[in-house]
């Protein structure tokens, strides 16, 4: 039995499969390496021309990534073997056909939505969303005359009224960046299933979900009836902070669009930054999650004490507005309940909340030992930053209002320190903005 079949029978857990992926296939062989190898070729030896010409024309044709067929490498932009490791697993982490990776998250967003596009077309957006993504949508989609409407897919019921013959994509992120409400994957999915029940394919409209926030190990959309899911493996699934990188996993009929959008817009992930997300961001994945799933729900309950602190949002805890969804939706790859690493809450003060966010911050970056201010999440190390400012600047103030972003927010990104001293630090920073 292959590797594949004995991963998808349960004769194995997906977790091994993450630590180990598969030693040897037509397009890679490392059965005599313990840690897969790191291929540092930006071309590829040809032995005839004739060998060259059909790798081009073979090359972004349904099937190009298919593992169990000799492949012809030409040239790292096209296609290149650590890469297709790190695609090869992530599609498995999803349960998906195909994975694409790419050079960021935002080059596998831009992707995402350049293949399912063009002039005239129509996107659905969640209006809480990551700011570069909002940014994307409005100021350069925009400008090919691809429209964007934001609808609130909390109530995938507007989705009724807010479809029309254009629209081709329905994109969110579950849980969303910065608020972390939630959004009923299957039944967004639903709704679109029975749009498309009376749409031609060429006019399907395909749902997209950015699952940054959860990774594969918390939520896995393809299940819930999602088309495309988009990463940037930048955060959890690097998941030590220093290397770059995005993905795309979906069904095989997209796989030739993808590489030819990938092959001529020139962000492909390259090898150097595939290997260390291959060799320990994959493998910890679960083991990483674990722990800072743990300390998520001890810190969430932390802060939900404060007198200060007027809401906290982590799907964990009981006070979610939507926990009943998070129980359904979020669960790891042996079905617990796994409500992530990111937690966000807002200051109280009305107009003083700003400033208490600010100082808070503030005051960590100058204080503290075991939180850091920085951009970014998904690291062994807790980042804390205020998204209103930050992240999310890109947003106007009426779109960051339409978001939900309270301008006394704080967004923490939860690592593997100890929590107890994780706690230390932020008692003694709310204990600073009293
Ligand atoms: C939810 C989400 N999607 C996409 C991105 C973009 O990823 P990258 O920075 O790798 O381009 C980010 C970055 O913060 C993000 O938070």
């Amino acid at each position: 039995m292959s590797m594949y079949k004995k991963v998808r029978s349960g004769v194995y857990s997906l977790k091994s499969f993450l630590v180990h992926g598969r030693f040897k296939t037509e397009r890679w062989d490392y059965a005599h390496h313990v840690v897969p190898p790191l291929s540092s070729t930006s071309t590829f030896r040809l032995d005839s021309s004739k060998r060259g010409a059909q790798g081009f024309m073979e090359y972004a044709q349904p099937g190009s990534m298919d593992f169990e067929k000799p492949p012809i490498y030409i040239y790292e932009r096209l296609d290149e073997p650590t890469r297709n490791m790190l695609e090869d697993r992530l599609a498995q982490a999803e349960g998906g056909e195909i994975g694409v990776c790419f050079s960021s998250g935002m080059a596998a967003v831009a992707a995402s939505l350049g293949i399912l596009t063009r002039a005239g077309d129509e996107i659905i957006c969640h209006p809480t969303i990551y700011g570069c993504t909002f940014s994307l949508l409005t100021n350069w989609l925009k400008r090919f005359n691809i429209a964007t409407k934001f609808v609130d897919l909390k109530e995938p019921g507007r989705l009724e009224k807010s479809i029309t013959k254009r629209t081709r994509v329905v994109f969110f992120e579950s849980p969303v960046n910065p608020t972390l409400e939630l959004i009923d994957i299957e039944a967004v999915c639903s709704r679109v299933k029975i749009a498309n029940a009376k749409r031609p394919d060429s006019d399907r409209i395909q749902v997209v979900i950015d699952n940054t926030f959860a990774t594969p190990f918390c939520q896995r959309p393809l299940e819930f009836g999602a088309d495309f899911v988009v990463h940037s493996l930048t955060k959890n699934i690097c998941g030590f902070g220093t290397d770059m990188g995005g993905a795309i996993v979906t069904r095989r009929e997209f796989e030739g669009s993808l590489l030819m959008f990938r092959k001529d817009f020139g962000a492909p992930l390259s090898s150097k930054n595939a290997w260390p997300i291959l060799v320990y961001g994959v493998p910890s994945l679960a083991l990483r999650m674990q722990r800072e799933i743990e300390s998520a729900w001890e810190i969430a309950r932390f802060i939900e004490r404060q007198p200060l602190v007027e809401k906290v949002m982590y799907p964990g805890l009981d006070s979610h507005p939507q926990s009943a969804l998070a129980l359904r939706q979020m669960l790891d790859f042996d079905g617990n309940f796994a409500p992530g690493n990111m937690v966000y809450f807002t200051f109280k003060g009305g107009p003083k909340a700003a400033g208490r966010a600010e100082k808070f911050v503030d005051y960590l970056a100058n204080n503290a030992y075991t939180l850091t201010l920085a951009v970014s999440l998904g690291q062994i190390r807790t980042l804390v930053e205020t998204p209103g400012a930050m992240t999310h600047a890109a947003m106007t103030e009426e779109a960051k209002q339409n978001a939900g972003i309270h301008p006394g927010s704080v967004r923490l990104s939860i690592g593997i320190e100890e929590v107890s001293d994780l706690i230390k630090d932020l008692d003694s920073a709310f204990r600073a903005v009293r």
